[in-house]
């Protein structure tokens, strides 16, 4: 058995944040992020209570209603998010808590923007070994609460959301996936958590902040990903021209025309919403999916080639058909 979609859902926050509000913020404008990026704004959280935990709720609540199942009737519940509103307990257990999906095992993926790569990579895992045959996976982030307002090469991509999938084992659906990580590569987007703070050691109070070297990550996307779609093409004994939509995670337009150009594939292949959301991590990927799904792009037996790719270094691929 292999993982099938059977329902998707989507939350972004109602306050927009356009590219002009950003340059009231930093020294920035329209056109520098326009034409660096494509981003034309972005959804940020404007009230306590809308929160991490609170999108992914919203999110999932969507997908459930989409699928036709009932809460009770999800195994597994994956969130990938890094910026959750609580240490401990995982948003999942939240998620779990709020549906009231009580045979569900919950817990939460930290692989930032190909989190929900990794989540449809290990729910894939568990229906082919047959632990599990329903699982609910949520991307999420709130990064507006960990980017440095006043660090223009940052605060101007990111944006807020959650996407969400109901998945079940089928026979068809997933058709070949791969993720894959290389910590020696750490430092080149990264964001610390608390410092060591006990009676015996001194620590540094300051909050940290997402810091990125956006060159070398936008290096890292356009080898990387061209790679996975080979590896996975191979694998599954499919060409180029086999796959219907390319959807990769949203973090910049110019990262989705460099890859396209390398694989000589036209733009209409590559749906995009980062014009209008900016980079929500993990939530980017299940986010466009959503959209793609109630505006009826995605047909029945379209093939999907879904690919996210991050800080860590992480990544992730799947070819699936919908
Ligand atoms: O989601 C996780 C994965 N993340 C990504 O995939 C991000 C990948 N990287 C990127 O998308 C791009 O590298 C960025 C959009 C982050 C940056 O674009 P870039 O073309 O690589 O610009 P840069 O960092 O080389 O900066 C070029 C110039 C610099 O000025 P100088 O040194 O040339 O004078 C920056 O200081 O642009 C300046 N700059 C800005 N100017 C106006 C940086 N940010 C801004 C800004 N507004 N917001």
């Amino acid at each position: 058995m292999r993982l099938k979609i059977i329902g998707t859902g989507s939350y972004l926050p109602e306050k927009i944040a356009t590219n002009d509000h950003m340059a009231q913020l930093v020294e920035t404008n329209d056109e520098w992020i326009s034409t660096r990026t494509g981003i034309k704004q972005r959804h940020l959280v404007s009230s306590p209570e809308e929160n991490t935990t609170y999108m992914a709720i919203q999110a999932a609540k969507k997908a459930l209603a989409d699928s036709g199942l009932q809460a009770e009737d999800i195994d597994v519940i994956l969130v990938a998010t890094v910026s959750s509103d609580y240490v401990t307990p995982s948003t999942a257990c939240m998620v779990q808590k709020e549906l009231g999906a009580s045979h569900a095992v919950s817990f939460d993926i930290n692989a930032a923007c190909a989190g929900f790569l990794f989540g449809l990579n290990t729910v894939d895992a568990y229906f082919r070994c047959g632990v599990y045959q329903t699982a609910l996976i949520i991307g999420v982030e709130t990064l507006s609460k960990i980017v440095d307002w006043s660090d223009r090469s940052t605060c101007v991509l990111f944006g807020d959301g959650a996407g969400a999938v109901i998945a079940k084992a089928d026979e068809s659906g997933m058709i070949a996936c791969l993720q894959g990580s290389d910590g020696t590569h750490a430092e080149v987007l990264s964001c610390k958590a608390r410092s060591n703070n006990n009676p015996y050691i001194s620590t540094d109070k300051n909050l940290d902040y997402v810091f990125m070297n956006g060159q070398e990550v936008f290096k890292f996307a356009v080898r990387k990903v061209p790679e996975c779609l080979n590896l996975l093409l191979e694998q599954a004994n499919l060409t180029l021209e086999d796959v219907d939509y390319y959807l990769l995670h949203q973090a910049n337009y110019r990262i989705l025309t460099s890859i396209a150009k390398k694989l000589h594939l036209p733009m209409d292949k590559f749906p995009s919403n980062v014009d209008r959301c900016g980079n929500t991590s993990a939530a980017s990927i299940p986010i466009l999916l959503d959209e793609l799904n109630h505006k009826g792009v995605l047909k029945e037996g379209s093939i999907l080639f879904l690919s996210g790719f991050g800080a860590g270094l992480t990544w992730g691929a799947a070819l699936l058909k919908w």
